[in-house]
């Protein structure tokens, strides 16, 4: 199986993505015959076709896009059109069609960039351009063997790896988390997977702040849940508290959001999250039930500028601090990282042991019993942040130089610039043919802007500087 193009068959593949698409969340059964019948008379009986993934197993691991069919079939008998005869559930049909938009970006750009060749800039996602930082790879070889014959046994949390993550969280944030207040994960993904599932229902909905990362919305689908999105405040990027207050209703379970903010680079002010949790608290009392505040911290160790990092679930009980090691340690492939749960959590043994069976049942969510042995030493490790933040400096003073506009952003990995034509695809296109790979903002959920990643080698930004300018002005100047 190759990576190459993308093959998107049936009614939505000339849809926008988030657009409305014909049958989406439509319950089959409650579609009338008519419209079943309409589909049958255009030569289908396979509805609606969405678009979505299979894994490849080339080298790369790269996600391949390609046909998941939710389909269903006139009952042969009572005749109605509700028998699902797909090969694949409703669900996951519904989430790859959420997904696609981002699986199809991912696997084009990964082609070009493999046929731009080695002098191509790659500033597309927060993966590492050169080698790990000095210290990883002596620490996964120190832990790699012990003679302890339960070394490599089945590790749910491991004692040390959760007080090594209690006590570095304690003399950062000022919080007081004991080992067992720490649940170790597979990264910061799994422990959003794992807390939206230990705590959602069918039917519940789970608000995020857009531009929320691409990954929120189908997996709070997967948690049976909706996302129900509130824009962050234009100008600032603050989190719309007003408008957070304004979308609780009787059916929110949790808010996501997340500090420093990908794309924006947004740190959230204690103003703003004092406010916040008054909100979750009021929306809280008037449910009767937590409205759990889901804290996605994944870079809160890379700050600029001497900036303090203030976590948003040190104002609120009823959090789940969520943390990933893939973003200090720049080693996203390696799948370590935890939900702290605040000590005063409400109903707090409950929560902890759901979150116990909610890791079991998604697959065993536990990071790896090596990688939290290495977590003692990994702990102290970090990519060079001040390194990070004169790559920030560079490039905006050198894009703002040449006409881009761009805000020079407080934390985080990433660049938001405002595309010079309103189409930022077809800008991104552009680049792109230069030999420059950047993240249109339109899948962010930032139309009219495009992200570059830091995490890019100095070589590239060399590279990359001039082209920019060129492609700035091929699409005919100023932004
Ligand atoms: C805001 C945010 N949250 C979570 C993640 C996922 O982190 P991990 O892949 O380490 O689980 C990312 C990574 O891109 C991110 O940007």
């Amino acid at each position: 199986m190759t990576g190459g193009g993308v093959h998107v068959t049936g009614p939505s593949s000339d849809l926008e993505p988030n657009s409305t698409r014909p049958f989406d969340g439509v319950d089959a059964d409650a579609l009338g015959d008519d419209a079943w019948q309409a589909r049958e008379n255009n030569h289908t009986e396979v509805d609606p076709t969405v678009n979505a993934f299979a894994v490849c197993h080339e080298p790369t691991q790269r996600v391949v896009p390609g046909p998941i069919r939710y389909t269903v079939s006139r009952s042969p008998s009572s005749g109605a059109w509700n028998m699902p005869t797909s090969p694949v559930s409703r669900i996951t049909a519904r989430i790859a069609e959420t997904a696609e938009p981002f699986i199809r970006f991912f696997s084009e750009y990964a082609d070009h960039r493999d046929a731009a060749g080695p002098d191509a800039s790659d500033f597309v996602a927060g993966n590492p351009q050169e080698p790990v930082i000095d210290g990883y790879a002596e620490a996964i070889r120190r832990h790699a063997y012990s003679d302890d014959p339960r070394w490599f046994a089945y590790t749910m949390n491991d004692p040390g790896a959760q007080a090594a993550a209690a006590a570095s969280l304690n003399e950062r944030l000022g919080s007081r988390f004991r080992p067992d207040d720490i649940v170790m994960t597979n990264a910061a993904m799994a422990g959003l997977a794992t807390s939206l599932r230990a705590v959602c229902d069918d039917g519940d909905e789970v608000i995020m702040v857009s531009p929320p990362h691409f990954l929120y919305e189908p997996m709070i689908l997967a948690a049976g849940a909706t996302a129900v999105r509130v824009r962050m405040r234009e100008g600032d990027f603050d989190v719309d508290v007003d408008g957070i207050a304004g979308a609780i209703t009787a059916r929110t379970r949790a808010v996501i959001v997340n500090s420093p903010h990908n794309p924006t680079g947004r740190i959230y002010p204690p103003s703003t999250l004092r406010r916040l949790a008054d909100a979750l608290t009021e929306g809280s009392r008037t449910n009767g039930r937590a409205v759990y505040l889901l804290s996605d911290e994944a870079y809160h160790r890379i700050v600029f500028d001497g900036n303090t990092f203030e976590s948003p679930a040190m104002h609120y009980p009823s959090s789940f601090l969520i943390y990933t090691f893939g973003k200090t340690l720049l080693t996203p492939g390696q799948r370590l990282g935890y939900i702290a749960v605040p000590p005063d959590m409400p109903d707090r043994e409950e929560v902890l042991r759901s979150l116990t069976v909610a890791q079991l049942v998604s697959g065993w969510a536990w990071p790896n019993a090596l990688l939290q042995h290495a977590l003692r030493d990994l702990e102290g490790l970090t990519i060079d942040v001040g390194h990070v933040q004169e790559r920030r400096d560079l490039m905006v003073a050198a894009l703002r130089d040449v006409g881009y506009e761009l805000h020079s952003p407080e934390a985080a990995f990433y660049l938001l610039v405002r595309s010079p034509i309103e189409d930022d695809e077809k800008f991104t296109e552009l680049l792109a043919g230069n030999g420059v790979f950047v993240m249109p903002g339109r899948l962010l959920e930032a139309p009219g802007f495009f992200r570059i990643s830091l995490t890019s080698s100095d070589a590239m930004i060399e590279r990359a500087l001039p082209l920019f300018a060129e492609t700035l002005a091929q699409a005919g100047g100023r932004a």
